[in-house]
């Protein structure tokens, strides 16, 4: 049983990892103590990220239901579906992960590790958010006809229970970030955003929308509702300029984002959402809404499979550093 008294189930192993960023800090224009690195990418299971906090809670609800399948969605790329596989091959359950798009003729990224973890999936065609929770509603319906006990997880696990695992990143936060200022972390279906802010307070956590969803604020005011934290939806520190073209575009400030973290720490971004999320950061540094002596964390929600199966894995050479002499990767930008 979790601290807030519902049920969950471990799947990974907490807390995550923080860690300094000095030179990635000094690149963005922040002093080199003022940033570290929340590395949620490195939970352990199925390849890491945010998503498996939010499945103890899911995958609690779904053995208390005594389900046998499992039933989630998402696009092709979907790191909430492959980690759903991975946590329904944990618990020795059945998984039926319905994407959006057509079957790609190869298959690569996070549909390998979806046929790894044995995940069966059917694929929606070209829909919107809302009929890919209708084509939900039909398999669970026809597994159901068929005999089997099923267990609907939301879109991108994105529920009040499921923002409830965020809620432990930002219990872990304030343990091990004392005087944290800012938190900065992706928007995709808004659950990660509401438990940074049902802890942390809206004015401490900056939520970079990255286009997964039509109306994010939306999203995210509701989700604190159902945490009974409610926030009124100009109190939420929202970015939306890091979209670009759209969903899973990528823009060349997420290019230069996956770069610095790479060349100056080693880290890897995924195209989607956390390189959009640290472009995020550095506009905010630039504008002044984030002060350089400011302690900010900056949430890696990991993605790092959605990498392989982005455009960009069959075009590297934008990805490639242009090295000095010295090598060392772009080195830190000079300040201010
Ligand atoms: C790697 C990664 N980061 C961030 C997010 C955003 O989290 P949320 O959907 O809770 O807003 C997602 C969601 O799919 C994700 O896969």
């Amino acid at each position: 049983m979790a601290q807030d008294g519902a049920a969950k189930v471990a799947l990974g192993s907490w807390p995550t990892p923080v860690e300094p960023a000095p030179r990635l800090a000094q690149a963005l224009g922040l002093d080199a103590g003022a940033l570290w690195i929340k590395r949620d990418d490195l939970v352990g299971l199925g390849a890491g990220g945010n998503k498996v906090r939010k499945l103890e809670y899911l995958m609690a609800d779904a053995l208390r239901q005594r389900a046998d399948v499992v039933v989630t969605s998402g696009r092709a790329q979907s790191n909430h579906a492959r980690l759903t596989a991975a946590a329904a091959c944990r618990l020795g359950l059945r998984c039926v992960l319905v994407l959006g798009g057509a079957p790609p003729r190869t298959l690569a990224g996070n549909l390998v590790l979806d046929q790894l973890f044995g995940a069966e999936i059917r694929w929606a065609g070209p829909v919107g958010d809302r009929q890919l929770d209708q084509r939900v509603a039909e398999e669970a319906a026809a597994l159901e006809a068929g005999g089997a006990r099923v267990a609907v997880i939301p879109l991108g696990g994105s529920s009040p229970l499921g923002a409830r695992g965020a809620i432990a990143c930002a219990r872990e936060l304030q343990d091990q970030v004392p005087g944290l200022r800012h938190v900065v972390v992706a928007l995709g279906t808004g659950g990660t955003l509401a438990g940074l802010v049902a802890v942390l307070g809206a004015e401490r956590v900056l939520g970079v929308d990255v286009g997964a969803t039509e109306d994010p604020v939306a999203r995210v005011t509701s989700l604190l509702e159902g945490l009974s934290r409610p926030c009124q939806p100009e109190a939420l520190r929202i970015r939306s300029d890091q979209v670009g073209p759209g969903y899973g575009v990528l823009t060349e400030q997420a290019i230069g984002a996956i770069r610095d973290a790479a060349g100056l720490e080693g880290i890897v971004l995924d195209p989607v959402y956390t390189a959009k999320a640290l472009s995020g950061l550095r506009a905010a540094i630039a504008e002044g809404e984030i002060g350089r002596d400011e302690l900010t964390v900056f949430v890696h929600t990991g993605g790092l499979p959605g990498l392989f199966g982005h455009e960009l894995a069959s075009d590297p050479m934008r990805l490639r550093l242009h090295t000095g002499p010295g090598g060392g990767g772009p080195g830190p930008a000079p300040a201010g």
